[in-house]
């Protein structure tokens, strides 16, 4: 039988992190929301149940609760945040509002560990977790122990081994804890006892004979194709599974980086597929003309992207019987604000108008349960070449939102020249594995400086690099100052109307990767 976890969803913000951490051990798990029953639950028979954390006090009437029921199916639990506290709360403990602000605690925080706990086998003593939580719990559930602490909070982690029972305060699916990713492991594996038989393999063989059973022997596929690595392991799937009854498009909206247009034809020209490029420049200006908003721009350009693709499909006979596919990742989904969650920015391709959607017979997103990292695992078991794989992401409204303000071609061609040069220092570096995506940002604020003997009231450019390999948490990466020096000389004496560079040092969270 599957092996199998439940992560009961609580509205947290790092949920979908949670399943990525645990399919990383190679166990299966699926999120369900909080309202799932226990007949489902039994029925889904999972191995161990995830809560999650999520924004709500427990100790609320209208806060979300699980049926007691769950704590008597015999399976182990781990509580995460709020899940933590709902599982005291649940069990006779108690939790209130923390009283002294210093119980309060947000961000990274000296951890200690009881390393006899199972949860905690084979980590140091002490370490950093990051904690988010205003809530405490004053008295902890009959038969619990605490098994993890901090300077300001007794009860960090609580353990009832004899039940299968642990809730921990910090989030361990968030790369800020050291050992995080260690203690679900020690979950699954140690309280669960999973073996992680859940490989890439079998969802590249599954998703395939799936995408083949849902558009028959005679559909065709229009596929909304940026170049990036989701769309490409897209693409390479959809090659598997319908070969030349794919259309793959590639709209030029004119927010592309240098050069981007040519790099991208040039790779799938060799591709046995229908390749389509789309010179939509002037379409996508028009639009974005005076729009200073982050999600409006957001907005018009997942909008219209739909309309050109609609122009295409009927351009190439492609009709209401014939699907539309994309390549939507599971943090596109989270932070455009599924379930509970707040939203943070709506991700384009989660814009497509109504009435594009319904030319087509369904829109297909088969990748959109997992990660970055788990998408380019997937390219490799597919056989793409390491340069689409290993492709740093490019968001699809481009640079568009990175101009704060509104948008012009003058400040695309500054900040595409600006980008290009920072994009050739950090290739020079070799600093390619530390910096998981990095570029140039054209702010909107102006400087006075000096050049030559002159006045100059020039923009200011960012440069942001951040290190991670789910992007949905990040470091800023601490690039050599001589490699940051190159790039500042090199674009203020090449690039005219820019007169001072700042680099970004800001993490995520509390920042984005993006600026807006
Ligand atoms: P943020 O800024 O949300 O970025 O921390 C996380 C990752 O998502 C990319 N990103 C987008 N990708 N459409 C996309 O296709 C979007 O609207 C969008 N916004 C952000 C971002 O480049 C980073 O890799």
């Amino acid at each position: 039988m599957q092996e199998k976890i439940l992560i009961l969803d609580f509205g947290g913000q790092y949920n979908q992190l949670i399943a990525r951490r645990v399919r990383e051990q190679n166990v299966y798990c699926e999120i369900k929301p909080y309202t799932t029953t226990v007949d489902e639950i039994r029925a889904f028979a999972p191995m161990g149940i995830i809560f999650t954390g999520g924004p709500n006090s427990v100790y609320l009437e209208e806060s979300p609760h699980v049926d007691p029921e769950v704590f008597r199916l015999g399976v182990p639990i781990l509580g995460i945040c709020y899940g933590c506290q709902l599982m005291a709360h649940t069990l006779g403990g108690q939790v209130t509002a923390a009283q002294e602000d210093t119980a309060r605690e947000y961000g990274k925080t000296v951890t200690y560990y009881d390393t006899g706990c199972k949860l905690f086998k084979g980590i140091p003593e002490q370490a950093i977790s990051w904690m988010s939580h205003g809530d405490y719990m004053a008295k902890v559930p009959d038969g619990f122990a605490l098994v993890a602490h901090t300077d300001a909070c007794p009860n960090a982690a609580i353990a009832d081994e004899s039940r299968g029972f642990y809730g921990v305060q910090f989030h361990p699916e968030v790369n800020h804890t050291q050992f995080g990713s260690l203690m679900l492991r020690n979950f699954l594996y140690e309280v669960c006892g999973a073996k992680g038989t859940w490989t890439m393999g079998d969802f590249c063989k599954n998703t395939v004979a799936q995408l083949r059973d849902t558009i028959g022997p005679k559909g065709r596929v229009l596929l909304a194709l940026s170049g990036g690595v989701d769309s490409s392991v897209l693409a390479a799937l959809l090659a598997e599974a319908v070969g030349d009854r794919l259309t793959a498009v590639f709209v030029d909206h004119g927010c592309m980086r240098k050069n981007e247009g040519d790099e991208v034809e040039a790779a799938f020209a060799k591709w046995n597929i229908h390749f389509v490029r789309v010179d939509a420049e002037k379409r996508f200006l028009d639009k974005l003309k005076g729009v200073e908003d982050p999600q409006r721009k957001r907005q018009i350009i997942g909008a219209e992207f739909g309309y050109v693709f609609l122009d295409e499909a009927v351009k190439f006979g492609i009709t209401k019987e014939d699907f539309f596919a994309q390549g939507t990742i599971y943090p596109d989904v989270i932070e455009s604000g599924a379930g509970d969650a707040d939203v943070i920015k709506s991700h384009h391709n989660k814009l497509l108008p109504r009435e594009v959607i319904a030319q087509f017979k369904a829109v297909l997103e088969p990748l959109d349960h997992l990660f970055k990292d788990e998408i380019r695992l997937l390219g490799k078991e597919l056989g793409l070449p390491d340069y689409l794989v290993h492709r740093q992401p490019f968001p699809g409204p481009g640079l568009a939102i990175r101009i704060l303000g509104d948008v012009t071609k003058e400040k695309l061609d500054i900040l595409r020249e600006a980008d290009f040069i920072f994009r050739e220092e950090i290739a020079k570096a070799d600093l390619g594995d530390i910096c998981s995506q990095y570029f140039a940002v054209l702010t909107n604020a102006r400087s006075v400086g000096v050049m030559g003997d002159g006045r100059t009231y020039e923009n200011v450019l960012a440069l942001r690099s951040v290190t991670t390999n789910d992007f949905m948490t990040a470091e800023w990466t601490r690039i050599p100052y001589e490699v940051l020096d190159r790039a500042s000389v090199r674009i203020v004496n090449e690039v005219p109307h820019i007169n001072r560079i700042v680099y970004d040092i800001t993490s995520k969270p509390p920042a984005t990767v993006e600026w807006e």
